[in-house]
């Protein structure tokens, strides 16, 4: 029988709480754990989340726990950022390497060796960071939230049901985000043809309009609310599902790239076949000429954040350093 897994979340804001709320309704593990450095409201997130156990597939403990807690979690959620949410998360860079700085010495020190999902921003940049810092598993949400914004959009265009639409944005989660349009399919159709046979129903200056609202939607909503989580949430779920189940499901998310794309030694998003392993495959889509520049273009600018990280680190690490 498999076992049920333990989960550490590290950051109990609105997308670290989200993500225990999601992970226990859906009977992802059995513990959560929820660090941080507001320890009353860590708590008051576990007493409200565990107060829904009656209706979850199955009883999960949650509490507000610490780094002890994390030497045998299987998995851990970085969730935790400095204060400000940025337009542009490239600006929250300084902020969250600072709290990153405060978090690993700790993490490292528990002796904790599962896979880390990273969700704070700039996400890809910090996965990296937090590899380097770790040495461990890190695989960053990345895209697979701009994805389903993407399918959402581009399925209300077509007039299907999301589930029906395979669309994916690559890169960087943040503005250079390249939508892969070339690979996208509706049920196995590919758009392209779709649009020839559907004429008037979704024009390329439409699909154009999609990939802007898509690239924008997350700071549409934190205009309107202050943060966005539920979305978010809903990715990381179906990551961290997709790594304590061995689900082999195929997601987008932020991997070092190991030659995709004719790139190397930086974190973007890409589609990733999601075992226990983690990332156990990493996939390439056939990319038009025009979206293949913008996927470079977007790993030049995480690998330009990446060493600004390393600028800003106080950590003593060669990997980071080196
Ligand atoms: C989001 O896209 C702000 O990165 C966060 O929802």
């Amino acid at each position: 029988m498999r076992k049920i897994g333990k989960v550490g979340i590290i950051g109990a804001g609105h997308v670290g709480s989200h993500v225990a709320a999601m992970l226990a309704s859906q009977g992802v593990c059995g513990q959560i754990a929820l660090l941080d450095i507001d320890q009353k409201k860590a708590l008051a997130h576990s007493q409200d989340i565990a107060d829904g156990m009656s209706y979850w597939p199955r009883p999960v403990r949650v509490w507000a726990g610490d780094y002890q807690d994390l030497a045998d979690a299987d998995l851990v959620v970085m969730a935790a950022c400095g204060a400000a949410i940025e337009q542009n998360r490239l600006d929250e860079l300084a902020a969250t390497v600072a709290v990153m700085d405060q978090i690993v010495p700790q993490l490292k020190a528990c002796g904790f060796g599962g896979v880390v999902v990273s969700i704070s921003n700039p996400c890809d940049v910090i996965a990296q960071y937090l590899q380097k810092a770790l040495g461990l598993t890190v695989i960053g949400t990345g895209t697979a939230l701009d994805s389903a914004r993407l399918s959402r959009r581009l399925a209300g265009l077509l007039g299907a049901a999301p589930q029906s639409v395979s669309a994916y944005m690559l890169g960087e989660h943040g503005d250079s985000q390249v939508p892969a349009f070339h690979a996208a399919s509706v049920a196995g159709q590919p758009l392209a043809q779709w649009m020839t046979e559907h004429p008037g129903r979704c024009a390329p200056a439409e699909l154009a309009r999609v990939a802007r609202e898509t690239a924008e939607a997350g700071w549409e909503i934190v205009l309107g609310k202050g943060s966005t989580e539920f979305g978010v949430a809903s990715a990381a779920a179906a990551l961290i599902r997709a790594i304590l189940l061995d689900e082999k499901r195929v997601l987008p998310c932020s991997v070092p790239l190991d030659g995709q794309y004719g790139q190397r030694d930086v974190y973007a998003s890409t589609l990733c076949l999601i075992g226990a392993g983690g990332a156990e495959e990493i996939w390439q889509l056939p990319l038009s000429d025009q979206e293949a520049q913008a996927l470079a273009e977007s790993c030049r600018i995480i690998r330009e954040y990446g060493v600004k990280a390393a600028a800003l680190s106080t950590l003593a690490n060669e990997k980071i350093h080196g």
